[in-house]
């Protein structure tokens, strides 16, 4: 039995999309992509909301039957709107993910979580085979913190701690990221705070060096992932 019309039926992206048409066409090449039968890892952010949006459309028109695993409430509530069944990955494997990104460095690697959804988004592309990552001219760099901070998800009461060993990882600048909408901080899908860290370089082992300390649940930072990018 369906809802009568409400809220969700109004759902948009609730912001400006910049560069709205370099990402539509992306967009459009994910959609482009998809099989009937097939399992989609979807990540979060404007572009993947954008690509899913056409996905919508290639349902509508042709029929297709797909289930798709969001990384997010936002992306979830999308789902619902666009009327795209959805699943979790307790039963199923997504044979391919899409999703966008915040910076991609010559060699691959990556900054994710502007929207905080990063944890999940980590899981669902070390779960699937493949994964596309969607993004506009803007995110290319020739080196990763140019232009973001590392998000950095962590378990509340270890706040002080995690901050502690951020500053021994040389990091320069370290700021709890700030709601809006709310007083206080963020508090992700997962109940934790996260922390917007500035690094002047950052090596290969970063990634690693900041799982290791107790009390990150996960970071932004994607090194040596198997991804594909995907360009206007
Ligand atoms: C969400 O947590 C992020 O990882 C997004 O994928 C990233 O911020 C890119 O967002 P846009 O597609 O909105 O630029």
């Amino acid at each position: 039995m369906k809802w009568e019309e409400g809220l969700i039926d109004s759902l948009g992206w609730g912001k400006d999309i910049t560069r709205r048409e370099e990402k539509e066409k992306v967009a459009a090449t994910i959609a482009g992509m998809v099989k009937d039968g097939e399992i989609l890892g979807v990540g979060s952010g404007s572009t993947a909301y954008l690509a899913l949006l056409k996905i919508a459309e290639r349902v509508k028109e042709e029929g297709l039957c797909i289930q798709a695993i969001p990384t997010s409430l936002e992306i979830t509530m999308a789902c619902a709107r666009l009327g795209i069944p959805v699943t979790g990955l307790e039963g199923h494997r997504p044979d391919w993910t899409f999703d966008g990104a915040d910076e991609i460095d010559p060699y691959l690697s990556l900054i994710k979580g502007r929207g905080g959804a990063m944890f999940k988004e980590k899981l669902l592309i070390s779960s699937s085979p493949k994964t596309f990552i969607i993004a506009d001219s803007s995110k290319m760099v020739s080196r990763l913190g140019m232009n973001f901070p590392v998000p950095i998800e962590i378990f509340p009461q270890a706040f002080t701690y995690v901050e502690q060993a951020l500053k021994k990882l040389s990091s320069r600048e370290i700021n709890l990221r700030m709601a809006e909408g709310k007083d206080g901080p963020i508090i992700t899908e997962n109940g934790n705070l996260i922390l917007d860290v500035w690094f002047d370089s950052i090596p290969d082992t970063m990634e690693r060096d900041i799982k290791q300390i107790t009390g990150v649940i996960e970071s932004g930072l994607f090194m040596g992932y198997k991804i594909e990018i995907l360009n206007p």
